[in-house]
């Protein structure tokens, strides 16, 4: 019987969406208030599960203790209140679209929860806008 079990996270961070090979006004054109140059910021909220089998001694999923310390060295202290374009390297050359920031979340967690887990990670960058990402 597989179950899924979440853990909320938040983070805030600041980008900009721009490509250096378009001009000011296509990247306008193309990401709006996104694009200006001074950057703006977000307060991110994420929501990770893993997908799995009950342990029947434990009667857990996963530790959902030990998936919040995962959260928090690999994504919060890597992301929280950190410039994305600037300070995050795999974004020195790649626009950090909540796509983009999902997938990379995801990267850095997958290798804790390989073969007996299914991850997917679920992205706000606004209480509207969301997106996901499982593999
Ligand atoms: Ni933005």
């Amino acid at each position: 019987m597989k179950l899924t079990i979440s853990r909320k996270a938040h983070f805030n961070a600041a980008h900009k969406l721009y490509r250096p090979d378009w001009s000011d006004e296509k990247n306008n054109k193309v990401f709006g208030k996104c694009s200006n140059k001074n950057f703006h910021g977000h307060n991110y909220e994420l929501i990770v599960s893993l997908t799995g089998e009950v342990d029947p001694e434990t009667g857990y999923v996963y530790d959902i203790g030990k998936l919040s310390q995962i959260i928090k060295s690999e994504i919060e202290d890597y992301l929280d209140h950190k410039n994305l374009n600037l300070d995050i390297e795999e974004f020195s050359s790649l626009n950090p679209s909540a796509e983009n920031i999902a997938i990379l979340i995801y990267d850095r967690l997958i290798k804790y929860f390989k073969e007996k887990y299914k991850l997917k990670v679920v992205l706000y960058e606004t209480p509207r806008n969301f997106v996901e990402y499982s593999g």
